[in-house]
């Protein structure tokens, strides 16, 4: 089994979600959490870009011991320095520098040439490396660019110092199949790639980040960037949670990570407040319904056995259990185990005629609460 690198960037790529920025003291509350729930890198901010994202990315350069800091740059000398020097107090540094790469990069954003990227990528790699012995490089917008080229860019760079070399699907462009595919072509067609590791880094405008991920870990990546929750710009990054998951759910992956699965919804519940952004209530893993059953034969299964509609212990991911939720949809076998939940013990005739009653409730309210089960239960005269 290898190690797979959890590489989160909650409080980078994540925090640039429109408004939703974080001061450093609470940037550095979910740093906390997060080395509590045991990532390997927290990308802290970029340095250059204010202030505060400065002092967010000293703050915890100087707290956070156990895990790796790190700075985003662009390949510019003056962002590297600035980096550099935020990331002084740290123990274990990183800087994170990169360059467009696709097409429409080069042209339209950089107004530059393949060779010319290629130079900039190199020194920039090279300048940051006299300054810190871990360094990242990015191809950004790699989702987009030509296979061929791209391998010729992670050669260069790789020569030049960087160790961890990340593929960002900036525009979550890729098909799984088509993400995967770039990686096991890099994986075979760059002559130094034993001396790098490769990074998944994908966004979720296709709703695909997540399968994207996974295929670039099944081809060889062995860090993947990621988000609490999946937020970020646009909509959003990589969700940790689900990467994690999935390779504890299907044991042929060939990676192990060392996240503590149990803190998991906690910290979804801290970032989401911290930012004011609520969690969708589908959202696999963390979303309110995620252990959810409202539906009649859902709900007679769970009960007999959990595993019949859920693949996933909730208390693995630290939620509290799995939930009978009673609405119209719902069927008698549930009711009734509402009812010896609340000390009412029914008779099958009467959970017929209690049945009735409660479907006629649950259509007006929607959802039936504990209130209204008393109600119901003493329309019938139970004795409790
Ligand atoms: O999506 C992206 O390309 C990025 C890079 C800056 C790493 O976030
Ligand atoms: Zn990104």
């Amino acid at each position: 089994m290898d190690k797979l690198f959890i590489f989160d960037t909650t409080l980078r790529d994540g925090e640039q979600v429109p408004g939703c920025q974080l001061k450093s003291e609470e940037k550095l509350e979910i740093a906390f959490g997060l080395e509590s729930l045991g990532v390997d890198i927290i990308e802290a901010g970029f340095p250059v870009s204010s202030p505060e994202d400065f002092r967010s990315v000293s703050l915890l350069s100087e707290h956070i011991k156990n895990v790796t800091i790190c700075g985003l740059t662009r390949a510019v000398e003056e962002d590297i320095d600035v980096a550099v020097d935020a990331l002084k107090s740290a123990v274990n540094p990183r800087i994170h520098t990169g360059i467009g790469t696709s097409e429409s990069h080069i042209k339209f954003k950089l107004n530059s040439n393949q060779d010319e990227i290629i130079r900039r990528g190199v020194h920039a790699v090279k300048y940051a490396r006299n300054k810190v012995a871990e360094v990242e490089f990015y191809a950004e917008d790699a989702g987009r660019t030509d296979n061929e080229y791209l391998a010729r860019v992670v050669e260069a760079v790789i020569d030049a110092g960087a160790a961890i070399i990340n593929i960002p699907d900036t525009t979550g462009y890729c098909l799984p199949d088509q993400y995967g595919e770039k990686i096991a072509y890099l994986v075979n067609n760059v002559p130094n790639i034993d001396k790098a590791i490769l990074s998944t880094h994908c966004h979720n405008d296709l709703g695909l980040a997540t399968a994207n991920s996974v295929a670039g870990i099944l081809a060889g990546a062995r860090q993947v960037e990621c988000t609490i929750n999946g937020i970020g710009e646009r909509a959003g990054n990589t969700s940790l949670e689900e990467v994690v998951m999935i390779v504890n759910q299907h044991k042929h992956i060939p990676v192990k990570h060392e996240i503590d699965t149990k803190q998991i919804i906690p910290i979804s519940k801290t970032v989401s407040e911290m930012i004011n952004m609520p969690v969708q209530p589908n959202k696999a893993i963390v979303g309110a319904n995620a252990f959810a059953h409202s539906s009649g034969i859902h709900q007679d299964g769970v009960i007999k056995n959990r595993e019949t509609y859920e693949i996933i212990d909730p208390e693995e991911v630290g939620a509290k259990g799995s939930k009978i939720i009673l609405t119209a949809r719902s069927g008698k076998a549930a009711l009734n185990f509402h009812a010896k939940k609340l000390g009412y013990e029914l008779s099958p005739q009467t959970l017929k005629a209690v049945y009735k009653n409660f479907l006629e409730v649950a259509d007006q309210v929607k959802c039936i609460e504990e209130s209204h089960l008393h109600d119901i239960f003493q329309n019938v005269k139970i004795l409790a």
